[in-house]
């Protein structure tokens, strides 16, 4: 499936703790407009359920781990996320929802774009046409 890629960053283990880097030249592809988190997430809930028409994003799951399940119209790709080390890049309409969270998943999104409601697709069916098209 096109759309996604899966990047690697600079992790430095201690044992004193972790510490990640996402940094221009070292796994970002694009200058970061926005960083947003979403913390306290539900184990027995799900996200997402939406596509974006122009914004470039990377994932990162911080903290524990869950499951972004991608769908570009024709197929469906499960990719779990589990080390802040990894990066989930998402570009043109992927269709995507995150579900099994656990209880101290943390994920952090960067994205090429402030907030834009005009870019989300949130109906799957509209969503199914314009990938069409
Ligand atoms: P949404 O992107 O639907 O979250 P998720 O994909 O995790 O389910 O956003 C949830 C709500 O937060 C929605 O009402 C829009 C708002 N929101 C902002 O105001 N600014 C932002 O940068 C983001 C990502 C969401």
């Amino acid at each position: 499936m096109a759309g996604f890629e899966l990047i690697s960053f600079p992790l430095y283990e201690a044992e004193s703790g972790t510490l990640s880097v996402y940094e221009q030249g070292a796994g970002l592809r694009f200058d970061v407009k926005r960083v947003y988190c979403i913390t306290q997430l539900n184990p027995g809930s799900t996200r997402g359920h939406h596509a974006h028409r122009e914004l470039q994003q990377i994932v990162v799951c911080l903290s524990g781990s869950c499951v972004f399940t991608l769908d570009d119209g024709t197929e469906r790709v499960d990719i779990p996320l589990s080390s802040p080390s990894t990066g989930l890049y998402l570009s043109g309409r992927i269709w995507r929802e995150m579900s099994e969270f656990t209880s101290n998943c943390v994920l952090m999104v960067m994205t090429d774009a402030v907030y834009s409601e005009a870019d989300y697709i949130r109906d799957y069916e509209t969503f199914l046409e314009e990938v069409k098209n």
